[in-house]
């Protein structure tokens, strides 16, 4: 591409500290050092957990940053003793990265694999970054920072994918929709004919609600209190939208009343606390399976009545729907590509890196399930 071995000047957004609008800054990206990789990022957005992650205050240790962990691309060029990619390559970013060789990797039950560790400090590559601006060394959120138009990651962050995919599209798999889908399909397990209720329906509670569908669910109950999203939640496969606000009876009993003693499955998607133990309560008290899925990132406590399971019902939680990134995200892109789901729906806007601040904007308006941002 001509710029191998070469610093490349480029764009990206850029937070300088917690609240501040994110700015659009030339950043200068180093070559990568064994075992990483450059990536020319086509196609990225914002995820609920960019959003929350930059409002908070404690969050100024990491800072000056580039958000985002949603991202696809072309690998520009590699480092020394990269053998999965190579140059003009098609890939996703893996926001949980799979090394292959930790406990994690090797135990088929998990997915957080240890080397996530450097994700915790926002850091790429061992302690530091290949990314500087204004002379000052830049962090990347989640040890990815896809808001850029380049980034360098490390070899088990990023997969090859179908070379014809549409990065458009597909990044979306990286994080939210991936989260969402895999929840359902591997946490929960939703089995065919089953009962199921999602509580909060953005971009990850519709990808939940796509992954109860492909499993077969006979019924899903979709749970908001925005209205709006009943629309989209029933094109993806919703059988029934309530806002709980609208009921006379908690929304619990409501649920327990219409699906023969509660749902088979339920899954909290609204990143609330308090919405945990509401939707235990309206799984079926022997069989129920509940899945928090909308919590991660948040280090709050959840009071729970100890009643919820005197008689089997079951509280899991799934970090990016448990799949193992590097071998599975390039099968979900096949599996897109092959028509077993859609992604269309889920994206919402586009516009471009420089109206960053825009797209934030409209995620945080609730009228934007994503937005991808092109460069
Ligand atoms: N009951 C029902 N729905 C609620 C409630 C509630 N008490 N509170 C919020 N919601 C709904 C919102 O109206 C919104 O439609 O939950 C939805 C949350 O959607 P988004 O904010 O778009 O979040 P999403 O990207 O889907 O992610 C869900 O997972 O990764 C985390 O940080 C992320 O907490 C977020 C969650
Ligand atoms: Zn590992
Ligand atoms: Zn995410």
């Amino acid at each position: 591409m001509g710029t191998q071995g070469k610093v490349i000047r480029c764009k990206a957004a850029v937070l300088w500290k917690p609240g501040a609008p994110l700015a659009i800054e030339e950043i200068e990206v180093a070559p990568p050092k064994a075992k990483e990789v450059r990536i020319k990022i086509v196609a990225t957005g914002f995820c609920g957990t960019d959003i929350k992650s930059m409002d908070t205050k404690g969050f100024s240790q990491f800072c000056p940053i580039i958000m985002g962990h949603e991202g696809a691309g072309i690998v520009e060029s590699v480092g020394e003793e990269v053998s999965t990619v190579r140059t003009g390559d098609k890939v996703i970013i893996l926001c949980i990265p799979q090394c292959g060789k930790c406990d994690t990797c090797l135990n088929s039950k998990n997915n957080i694999c240890a080397e996530i560790r450097q994700s915790k400090r926002h850091l790429a590559s061992e302690d530091t970054s290949r990314i500087t601006c204004k002379g000052k060394l830049i962090h990347q959120y989640i040890a990815t920072g896809t808001l850029s138009e380049y980034t360098v990651i490390q070899e088990i962050s990023v997969a090859k994918i179908d070379q014809g995919a549409p990065l458009e599209k597909v990044f979306v798999i990286g994080c939210g929709f991936a989260t969402g889908y895999g929840a359902a399909v591997n946490t929960a397990k939703v089995t065919p004919g089953s009962t199921c209720a999602v509580f909060g329906l953005g971009g990850v509670g519709l990808s939940v609600i796509i992954g109860c569908k492909a499993a077969g669910a006979a019924k899903i109950i979709a749970v908001d209190i925005n209205k709006d999203k009943f629309a989209k939640a029933r094109s993806v496969g919703a059988t029934y939208c309530v806002d709980p606000r609208d009921l006379e009876t908690p929304i619990e009993k409501f649920l327990i009343d219409m699906l023969n003693g509660g749902a088979d499955f339920c899954f909290e998607v609204t990143g609330n606390t308090e919405t945990v133990a509401t939707a235990l309560g309206s799984c079926h008290k022997d069989h129920g399976v509940c899945v928090i899925v909308g919590l991660v990132g948040s280090w709050s406590n959840i009071t729970i009545n100890s009643q919820l399971f005197l008689s089997g019902r079951i509280l899991k939680a799934s970090v990016l729907g448990g799949w193992k990134t590097k071998e599975e995200f390039p099968k979900l892109v096949s599996d897109y590509m092959a028509k077993k789901f859609n992604l269309d729906l889920l994206i919402t806007h586009t516009l471009t890196l420089s109206e960053a601040n825009e797209a934030v904007q409209l995620m945080k308006s609730g009228q934007c399930i994503r937005c991808v941002l092109l460069p």
